[in-house]
């Protein structure tokens, strides 16, 4: 058998720490920050994994926690707190786990009117109609204070979603119009559904349209163009019954069935003059979506295609990774006349790439550029964590630049760009730096368009915070 290295030394101590809430000007910023970079960045991720001497099993299952840069004229502050959601103020004042999570089951744990999760509030956080929304898997959004990260409570678009309202994290943003476009899967063992909303750029809701499903799809991201929603719908199948009546966790209520195939779901997203249509692809599993596009009548759907699911390698905390499946950049292309798929475009790189971002701005047009992290210890045996930033291009079908960090070092949260407004050339990255032997973490920034160059500035942070989930940047 062949010995089994750390690749991720000191991992544990970028997850099993008490994260602190604090608000401050950062000091000691190294190299310099482009003076057009004005405005907030935001992070959302899971923040807490102990409570009590019990540790959450799943890395989805950790307390969500906002943390923020804002950058104005006069420097950097950081802020960063934990969203309050029911889960996490019953078991504070509790002081233990009471609710079953994504991963984590246990003797007595309590779910959401006995059929749902009560879940934190830890995958992705948004400017939207002058608030800013915290987002959770299935729940209503919680609304933040922009600068403060105050929670102010769930947010229900005026009164058109409730909690039992199926309604996932990945909400997308239309950059033409400031429409917020989601999904939701309604889990019923019979009838199961797809739902699509669209909100417009002041809350109220547009339309909530219906797509029947075959399988009860574990479903996490969305693409969208102007005039289409698209679905990656892999066969990784949630058992509905066995949740609710078996008192296991939604991960032990899933099952990877690649018989069943994977489809590509296409539908319009307004008037409903074209009937949804679904392609055949390779069985593969696509957690997140990097971008969409049409281009006359043939649509493109950029994703990371992984040989199975990720949510197994997401546990035990902290020894994440362990057996991580490839995952490749592909583009897939449709001729929404013919309604068939009419080209694949896969790229080499295979590191389990995840988080990808690109310029959302432009999202839902055609780009060729996207940023992701990797975890360049792939072929590596035992866990392991994300240690390269890459940046994609469609020109070339290729990873065209690679940053990687030393050995004992980590990155963190999805490497969000941000595109000088007055030059479509120029844009920055931004992202988390573990560094657990000196049990500090820093934010970087780099050119997003010569990141093996290494970072252009570093900014330090007073604190240990957690490796986050997905980010957004909004200029003030
Ligand atoms: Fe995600």
């Amino acid at each position: 058998m062949p010995t089994q290295i750390d690749a991720a030394p000191l991992l544990e101590r970028c997850f099993l720490f008490d994260a602190t809430e604090d608000s401050y000007e950062i000091n000691g910023i190294q190299g310099e920050i482009p003076a057009w970079l004005r405005g907030s960045y935001y992070v959302n991720g899971p923040s807490r994994f102990e409570r009590a001497g019990m540790r959450c099993k799943h890395w989805l299952d950790g307390d969500g926690m906002v943390s923020t840069l804002r950058f104005t004229d006069k420097g950097v502050r950081f802020t960063n707190r934990f969203v309050q959601t029911t889960k996490l103020r019953e078991e504070e004042a509790a002081g233990r786990f009471i609710y079953r999570g994504f991963g984590t089951s246990f003797p007595g744990d309590k779910t959401k009117r006995n059929v749902m999760l009560e879940p934190p509030n830890n995958v992705s956080v948004y400017r939207y109609a002058g608030t800013l929304l915290s987002f959770a898997e299935q729940a209503m959004p919680i609304e933040l204070d922009p600068y403060t990260l105050e929670s102010k409570g769930d947010y229900d678009f005026n009164g058109s979603i409730s909690e039992i309202t199926p309604f996932a994290a990945h909400a997308k943003t239309d950059p033409v119009n400031g429409h917020l476009i989601n999904f939701g899967i309604s889990f019923s063992a019979t009838e199961p559904m797809l739902n699509v909303y669209e909100f417009d750029d002041k809350g109220e809701m547009l339309r909530r349209r219906r797509h029947p499903l075959k399988y009860q799809h574990s479903l996490h991201d969305m693409g969208f163009t102007p005039n289409y929603v698209a679905f990656y719908l892999s066969p990784l199948i949630m058992d509905f019954n066995r949740f609710v009546n078996e008192g296991v966790s939604v991960m032990e209520s899933l099952s990877w069935e690649p018989e069943k195939g994977s489809t590509i779901l296409v539908a319009q997203r307004s008037a409903k003059t074209e009937e949804a249509f679904r392609v055949e692809v390779e069985p593969g599993y696509c957690l997140h979506v990097i971008n969409c596009h049409e281009e006359g009548r043939k649509f493109y759907m950029d994703v990371f295609e992984m040989e199975r699911p990720i949510y197994g390698e997401y546990q035990p905390i902290p020894d994440l990774f362990g057996t991580a499946p490839a995952c490749r950049p592909v583009r897939y292309i449709i001729d929404l006349d013919t309604k068939a798929l009419v080209g694949r475009i896969a790229m080499e790189y295979d590191k389990s790439p995840d988080f990808p971002a690109v310029d959302s701005h432009r999202a839902g047009t055609e780009l060729n550029d996207f940023w992701a992290l990797g975890i360049g210890e792939f072929h590596a045996s035992g866990r392991k964590f994300f240690d390269e930033l890459i940046h994609g291009s469609w020109k070339s079908n290729s990873i065209a630049d690679v940053y990687r960090v030393p050995r004992e070092q980590y990155l963190g949260g999805e490497p969000v760009s941000v595109f000088n407004p007055a030059n479509k050339d120029e844009a920055v990255i931004i992202c988390e730096h573990f560094l657990p032997a000196e049990g500090r973490v820093e934010f970087l920034i780099f050119d997003a368009f010569n990141i093996s160059k290494g970072p252009i500035a570093k900014l330090p942070l007073k604190h240990m915070i957690h490796a986050g989930f997905h980010t957004s940047f909004e200029f003030e």
